[in-house]
């Protein structure tokens, strides 16, 4: 999510782009050229043929609601046109990550931050750090959903009182298993789940991964064991957690979390891949791939 790229953004000061002190920028549209739009359209056509009976229903509700716009790069005044009035959210470009206290500012006000720029032809199946294509596609269509906006908003707020308790890795680790790589359950669809992240939705490989492979662990998600789970931003994941439905994310957002954290602060964190007695588990992994270190 948001640690700082002095690297990138400096790139984008070169490039003489005025950025606010919260990082926030004009989306400078008349910058996408034929072959931003033409990565757009084949990137959202891949995706969403994929996603057809692997993705959660409220996903594609959201694409269709937004009415996100196949063979160009959106314009986020149109994407927030119709997100706004919905749920309260809006989208802010901004030149790349930025630092976590930004970012959960925005998140704790309803404002998104998506990257204005979008990757190059040769990086469609894996990119470093987050673009326009993940940043849009893989996270807008569920803010426009209630119960999903309402987390995503409790998130933001816990996170920036973690941030100030010196607490982060433990609502960093929520972000990452819920809002970038949760499942949700559905009986119906292999190994009981579908998808929701939007790490796993604007990916092809693990897209296919996360839903099928015999590899990973697929646990029931229990907030606690979440927050202590470390996890790879190198590899596809170790373990998803499943969630039941989004009214247990409605749960979570009810949270009291300064009792929580300082409960959790002096309890060891489990590695990626440990499966433990009290799970509930829906897939035990074979943990084919699987590399023995570099868990963060
Ligand atoms: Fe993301």
């Amino acid at each position: 999510m948001s640690t700082a790229n002095t690297a990138k953004l400096k790139e984008q000061f070169d490039a003489g782009l005025e950025t606010r002190a919260d990082f926030t920028i004009d989306q400078p549209t008349e910058r996408y050229g034929a072959v931003d739009h033409a990565v757009w359209q084949q990137l959202y056509a891949r995706q969403t043929a994929l996603l057809k009976g692997r993705v959660c229903d409220e996903f594609l509700a959201g694409v269709d609601c937004i009415g996100m716009p196949h063979d160009r790069v959106p314009s986020f005044d149109e994407i927030n046109a119709k997100l706004t009035p919905a749920t309260g959210w809006q989208i802010v470009a901004v030149p790349g990550l930025v630092p976590d206290q930004v970012f959960f500012e925005h998140l704790a006000n309803r404002r998104f931050p998506v990257t204005w720029w979008m990757r190059r032809p040769d990086q469609l199946d894996y990119l470093q750090e987050p673009d326009c294509f993940h940043d849009l596609f893989g996270h807008v269509p569920l803010l426009i959903n209630p119960v999903f906006a309402d987390y995503m908003h409790a998130y933001g707020r816990a996170a920036l009182a973690a941030n100030d308790a010196g607490a982060l890795p433990l609502l960093a680790r929520l972000y990452w298993y819920t809002v970038e790589f949760g499942l949700i359950r559905d009986a119906a669809s292999p190994n009981g789940v579908k998808i929701y992240g939007a790490g796993i939705v604007s990916s092809k490989g693990e897209t296919l991964y996360s839903q099928q492979s015999a590899a990973p662990n697929r646990l029931g998600f229990d907030l606690e064991r979440v927050m202590r789970t470390r996890y790879r931003i190198d590899t596809f994941q170790k373990t998803y957690f499943v969630i039941d439905d989004f009214a247990q994310l409605f749960g979570v957002a009810q949270t009291d979390f300064a009792p929580l954290l300082a409960k959790l602060a002096t309890e060891p964190a489990f590695a990626a891949g440990d499966v433990l007695e009290q799970d509930r588990v829906i897939t035990h992994g074979s943990q084919e791939g699987w590399q023995a270190d570099g868990d963060i």
